[in-house]
């Protein structure tokens, strides 16, 4: 695997792929590597000639400077994770490569969703990702590249976005990849306690039983809409239980325009989504109404 640290040394390696007409596959990382991004990487390994990881954790998408700060660093354990794997290229960039020129290459503000959700509880956050990510792709020009469904709201606005621009760049929607107790792994799970970490399968425990419950009363009911606000001031009371646990939202969005439901109608399609803060450290996840 080749380690890049400079933009110049990037543009040079891709002069030479893209000389052999290799197809790129791309994965934008944080970094603190786990199988959930180790699943990206071999599936852009399947549908490409190159695969290119990139580990940055960027400044502009965090509003916290404390998360910023505590954010899980372990640059030594990801480089024999992507070893291991035979990821082709890991590009890290530093703060002064990635943001030395303050160009801005677009008009970020693409979607009133980009204030929605993880973007009220943290404002700015996806005018920093979508920033990083455009830096990335105007950089690497990849064939395709690999987000998981994990940040969903994410990947829904990376989507809308290369569409807005009209990107060449395929985007390629990844499962999310689980602990055996259904926890959503991330790289914020390293900083919880044993305790915060047995207690934090409720978040998927929460929004797997709603669905679940969605799927009985449609499989029971002969009317086809279903009103969702006591079945979920119901599972919203589980998460009450701990203590150290505090709710930041429970929500149902209709996934073709992210509008919030307050009911469940048979033919579309919903996706629940789930933050929660376990001591101070946040977490998120979603699943699909299917
Ligand atoms: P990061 O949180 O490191 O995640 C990198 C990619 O891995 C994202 O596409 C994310 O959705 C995916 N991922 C994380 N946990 C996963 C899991 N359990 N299963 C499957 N995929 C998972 O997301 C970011 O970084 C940043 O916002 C980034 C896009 C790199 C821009 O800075």
């Amino acid at each position: 695997m080749k380690t890049l640290k400079n933009i110049d040394s990037l543009k040079q390696t891709l002069i030479d792929i893209r000389k052999n007409n290799q197809s790129i596959g791309f994965v934008p990382t944080m970094g603190a590597l786990h199988q959930g991004h180790l699943s990206l990487i071999n599936k852009s390994k399947k549908e490409n000639d190159i695969t290119i990881c990139s580990i940055y954790v960027n400044p502009t998408q965090f509003n916290n400077k404390q998360d910023l700060i505590k954010y899980p660093r372990n640059i030594e354990n990801d480089i024999a994770m992507l070893h291991e794997i035979h990821c082709d290229i890991l590009f890290v960039p530093s703060n002064e490569e990635m943001y030395a020129r303050n160009e801005q290459l677009g008009d970020y503000n693409i979607s009133e969703v980009m204030n929605l959700l993880e973007g009220e509880k943290r404002p700015g956050h996806f005018t920093g990702v979508i920033t990083i990510v455009h830096k990335l792709f105007h950089l690497i020009k990849p064939h395709r590249s690999y987000f998981g469904e994990k940040d969903y709201q994410q990947i829904w606005l990376i989507k809308l976005f290369v569409k807005k621009i009209k990107s060449s760049t395929k985007i390629i929607t990844c499962p999310t990849i689980r602990d055996d107790d259904g926890l959503a792994l991330s790289s914020r799970n390293a900083r919880l306690n044993l305790t915060q970490r047995k207690a934090a399968t409720i978040l998927f425990q929460t929004i797997d039983s709603f669905k679940d419950q969605i799927l009985k009363i449609k499989k029971r009911h002969h009317n086809n809409r279903i009103d969702i606000s006591i079945l979920k001031y119901e599972q919203i009371k589980m998460i009450h239980q701990y203590s150290f646990i505090k709710l930041d939202y429970f929500e149902v969005i209709d996934v073709e325009n992210f509008s919030f439901a307050t009911e469940i109608v048979f033919n579309k399609n919903y996706r629940i989504l789930i933050a929660a803060f376990i001591g101070e450290i946040r977490l998120i996840d979603n699943i699909l109404i299917d």
